[in-house]
Order: C-alpha cells, then structure tokens, then sequence
C-alpha cells in the first residue's frame, strides 16, 4: 500500500494525520468498494474487444440501460436511452454543458450558497456568475423570475442542488420544484440540475427531480463519485433528446469514442451483477449511522450554542454556534479541519460544513466534543469573543 507521501503527492488532497478531517466531500478510504470492483475488473479481462476499445458515443449502451433502471426506481419513470449520456464526472459534465449551451458574456444563475468549485468552471467559460438570494437548497424563485425577466442579459442556464445540497445538507420542497420547472418553462430556460446526492438518503427516498417536473429543459447531472468513488470518474446526463444529441455529437466524444469507455463497462458489470445496489444500501445505513451520531452529539453538546438541522441524506451538516464569533477558527484550534461557510446574504452567523463521509462516527463524536468544550470551557475562548464583541 502507497506511503502517507506517495497518497499525498498522488492525490488532490491527503490528510496529514495530526488533524482530524471533516472537510472532504468524498467516501472516506473505508467506503470505497475495493472488493466489488476488483471482482467487476476480473470479469471485465475475458472480454476485452467489448470494453478496451473505442466506446459509442454518448457511453455504452449496457450502462445507459442500468442508469434509466436506476432512474426508473427512484423517480417512477423510465428514461428512454437517447435522453441518457455517459460523462466523466459532474464537473466534466458541467465543462461540456457550458461548452454546448453558453458563450462568454452570458450569465449563469446559481444560489447564494452552493457548490462553489462549480463556479469556476463556470467563470473559465467566461460566463458571469449571477448569486440569487436564498435559503438551503432553494433559490428564491421571485428574485430568478425578476433575472431571468432583465432584458439587458441573457442567462444561459440555471444551476441548482435541490437535493441534500452542497454545503447545507438541505432538500428542496416538492412545491418549489414544481414552482421552479414553471418558471423555467414559461422563461425557456435551461435548468442545470445537479443531483450528485440523490442517492444517498438515510431513510425516506427524497421529492422526485425538478427534471421529473420539466422534461424539455432540464439536464439532471448523476455521478458516481459519491456513491463509489470519486477517483472512477463516472457520471451521467440525463435530458431531453435534443439537447443530450447536441452534448453527444461534440468532437471531444468522436475523437475519443464516448468518455471513460473502460470506467463506463466496469461500472456497467457492477450494476448487473447488483454488488453495485448491495454497497449503495450498506452505504446508505452508514452514513445513516454517521448522521445520528452527529446529531445526537450535537444534542448533548448543547451548551456550545450549535444551530444547525440535521440532514436526511447526502455527505453534509452546516452548523453555526450562538457561541462562537469564528467557528471554522475554533475547530481549527482543536485540531478539527472543517469548511468555513461565509455569511449569506440572507441571514445567519458564519457556519461550517463538516462532511461526515471521510471520517468514521468514533472520529465525527471527538471532532465535535473537542470543539464543544473549546466552546464552552476555554476562557481564552470566551476573552476573544468577548473581545470581537466590543
Ligand atoms: C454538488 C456537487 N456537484 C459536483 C461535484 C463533483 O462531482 P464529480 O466528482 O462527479 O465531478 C461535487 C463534489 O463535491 C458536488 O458536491
């Protein structure tokens, strides 16, 4: 197995052991399916014409008819295949929408709080990021309608998490989803859906996609990497024909036959075989697991002033403290590493993201305690809040 330095100089990010690491919005090294994909990957070597060559365009059919079965279960429906496209990863996904459906000097509208690694693909397309005011995973729809309306800027598409969002851990209503694909609809507008966390609920499936609600304009983004793994690259499209035609007829797909050809077939043979649907559901019970440790830790922590609500799926919690002026800046202290999340425009104190797939529930239980009682018992602490207070 690789050297802590080989995993850091190999990966995007590795934690250096002394901290502990609520930040990654990734399955920790305990959740990735090593065994089901080794075998998936022996099953793939006898019949390498079919996966080692060249791959169809939008993906290869045997994994599209897996997606509109997983779709099928979660959203009533079953998607037809040309409505599916095979993709490599959601920010690759989001490379080749803004590649096919804006051009520099057109706006894209997102949330007030989001996925912020989005934005710079966005801004590398030259699109001009517009923040609509919000709370959770909504935007407030008066304030897009009024954008969308402003005749002096066209807006090239949407982009929303309306499930178990990123960084608030929250769910859209299934009213302003409908409210959403209206506006839209009446707006022909494109809708960027990005569903990455779908999947992932602890007990209740959530609302049906706004995609269920407006099929002509709505392209709904799934990925692989949350519920296997981020290092396969494996995502998919699904939208309306015309617009997934435009994505697959793209030079990058003829020139390179599709997009992971291999990752696609693997990924294919682990649906089939269902020891893909075997580790979402023991995927689901942990994190589940994980949830309720966090929660219930945070109850009996009280005193530290948490705010914050407890999620019913997905990778995050944001909390705030009524106690503490910098939270990201205590947790920090504590040896605790965590994502700030800056004050929204629509209220509420500064706040941190802690993912609680990295880590394990024993690990989650400590980070918080510790900064709990760098909350509650530190007088330096409470000098320094007092101190910012004046
Ligand atoms: C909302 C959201 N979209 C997209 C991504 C990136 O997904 P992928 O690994 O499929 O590119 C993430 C990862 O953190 C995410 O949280």
């Amino acid at each position: 197995l690789a050297t802590a330095e080989e995993l850091a100089a190999d990966l995007q990010w590795w934690p250096d052991g002394a901290t502990i690491d609520l930040a990654p919005g990734q399955p920790g090294p305990d959740l990735l399916p090593a065994a089901a994909l080794a075998e998936a990957a022996a099953d793939q070597v006898g019949d390498a014409a079919r996966n080692l060559l060249y791959g169809s365009q939008p993906g290869p059919r045997r994994l599209l008819r897996e997606i509109a079965t997983l779709v099928e279960a979660s959203e009533g429906y079953r998607p037809e295949l040309d409505s599916l496209l095979v993709t490599g990863g959601t920010s690759m996904a989001l490379e080749e929408i803004c590649a096919t459906f804006s051009r520099p000097g057109e706006s894209v509208a997102v949330g007030d709080l989001t996925y912020d690694l989005a934005l710079r693909i966005f801004r590398d397309h030259g699109l001009e990021v517009v923040k609509v005011p919000g709370e959770g995973a909504e935007l407030d729809l008066t304030a897009l309608s009024d954008l969308l309306s402003a005749s002096d800027r066209r807006v090239a598409f949407v982009y929303v998490i309306p499930t178990f969002h990123n960084p608030s851990g929250a769910c859209a209503t299934p009213r302003w989803r409908t409210d959403l694909a209206d506006l839209a609809r009446s707006h022909k507008t494109v809708v960027v859906e990005d569903d990455a966390y779908r999947e992932l609920f602890f007990r209740e499936p959530p609302p049906p996609s706004v995609r269920s609600r407006l099929n002509g304009t709505t392209l709904r983004l799934g990925t692989f990497s949350k519920t296997l793994a981020p290092g396969l690259r494996l995502s998919w499209v699904e939208g309306d024909p015309v617009l997934v035609e435009r994505l697959s007829q793209r030079g990058m797909r003829v020139s390179g036959g599709g997009t992971s050809h291999y990752v696609a077939s693997l990924v294919a043979r682990m649906l089939e075989s269902g020891a893909y649907q075997e580790h979402l559901s023991a995927l689901r019970r942990e994190l589940a697991l994980r949830a309720e440790v966090v929660d219930a830790t945070l109850l009996e922590t009280k005193e530290a002033g948490w705010t914050y609500e407890a999620p019913a799926g997905g990778f995050f919690f944001l909390i705030g403290s009524s106690r503490s002026k910098d939270l990201a800046r205590t947790f920090r202290e504590v040896g605790v590493r965590v994502v700030p999340v800056r004050k929204s425009r629509s209220g509420g104190g500064d706040q941190v993201r802690i993912a609680i797939s990295f880590a394990d529930a024993a690990t989650l239980e400590a980070a918080l305690r510790r900064a709990a009682d760098a909350i509650t018992d530190s007088p330096a602490q409470e000098a320094r809040e007092r101190g910012r207070a004046c």
